[in-house]
């Protein structure tokens, strides 16, 4: 048997954001000041929430926690993630424990995180990647009116990071035929997006993106990036080159396709500060991606897509 799991309601293209409708007494959890949470408000057409905005960039369990003691008693209808990952982490674990169903907003894409398991969350200062079944969405919607003002390195990033873990997910070891159609399918959009100049569609690739590798995993080229990671490189932009040189080690179907769209887009050469060999020992440590690769990695392995990374040699 193999089983997928999405929200159970997709609201998504133009202005999914202004025809949904939210139910009254929701509590809106975000981290923007009113400034601009109050534009997205009125865009939602919502007339009766609570808000609270004082969610941290990279939260821990302390925020959610905050939510729960101050909000339980007013016993909202429904919490409601209106942001970027930060948002929707705390209300993936808050809803469940407050047993309240939960609508999730990407205001950014890329990650996809609105389709998934997934929740990134700090625990006594450690940042712990958990996935469990609760943490799904009810409702999760998705508009592009977001990616308006949104910083052209910011959304080559996010789409960068779709691109990778769509075609990462196709590969994946974990994944099933329902997956290995989303991912597929997420690449073609997010590469005619690309090469056709189509923005506007990259919510919508990186939604399909998020409900494939949702149900399976990424694989060598996540891996290879967390390296970069730890130097301050933003995650989609290490992705530029490492999925790339995972897709060439990895034979991927989609190595010719990925680096010309990375190519379109346009990155710099990555820099490793650190020792290759050392950080190819961090790399090992990550059976999480390693694992499900489709094909086994040895650290010489990991040795030389670093050094292919360093040289450019993608
Ligand atoms: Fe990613």
């Amino acid at each position: 048997m193999q089983t997928v799991r999405i929200p159970k309601v997709i609201n998504f293209g133009e202005n999914a954001l202004g025809e949904t409708e939210y139910p009254k007494n929701a509590l809106i959890v975000t981290t923007v000041p009113p400034e601009l949470s109050d534009k997205w408000i009125a865009r939602m057409g919502i007339q009766d929430y609570m808000l609270y905005d004082q969610v941290k960039p990279e939260p821990s369990i302390d925020d959610v926690n905050a939510v729960i003691s101050q909000f339980k008693d007013k016993n909202p209808s429904v919490l409601i993630g209106l942001g970027g990952g930060s948002s929707m982490d705390v209300v993936k674990y808050a809803a469940p424990e407050m047993k309240k169903e939960k609508i999730l907003i990407p205001t950014t894409f890329g990650t996809g995180a609105e389709m998934t398991t997934y929740c990134v969350l700090k625990f006594d200062g450690k940042k712990k990647l958990l996935r469990e079944d609760r943490f799904l969405a009810d409702m999760a919607v998705v508009d592009s009116y977001f990616m308006d003002g949104t910083p052209e390195q910011v959304i080559k990033n996010s789409v960068c990071d779709a691109c990778a873990q769509a075609t990462e997910g196709y590969d994946s070891k974990l994944g099933n035929d329902l997956t290995r159609t989303l991912c597929k399918q997420a690449f073609e959009i997010l590469y005619d997006a690309i090469m056709n100049d189509k923005p506007e569609n990259y919510p919508y690739g990186s939604m399909l993106s998020g409900m494939g590798f949702g149900n399976c995993s990424t694989t060598l080229g996540h891996a290879l990036s967390y390296v970069f990671s730890n130097e301050g490189v933003p995650h989609g932009y290490s992705l530029s080159s490492c999925t790339t040189v995972a897709h060439k080690h990895n034979k991927s179907i989609f190595y010719d396709r990925f680096k010309e769209a990375m190519d379109k887009l346009g990155f710099d050469k990555l820099e490793l500060k650190a020792d290759v060999s050392e950080a190819a020992d961090v790399v090992m440590t990550d059976k999480g991606h390693l694992d499900p690769n489709p094909i086994p990695i040895s650290k010489d392995d990991v040795v030389k897509c670093l050094e292919d990374i360093k040289a450019g040699n993608l």
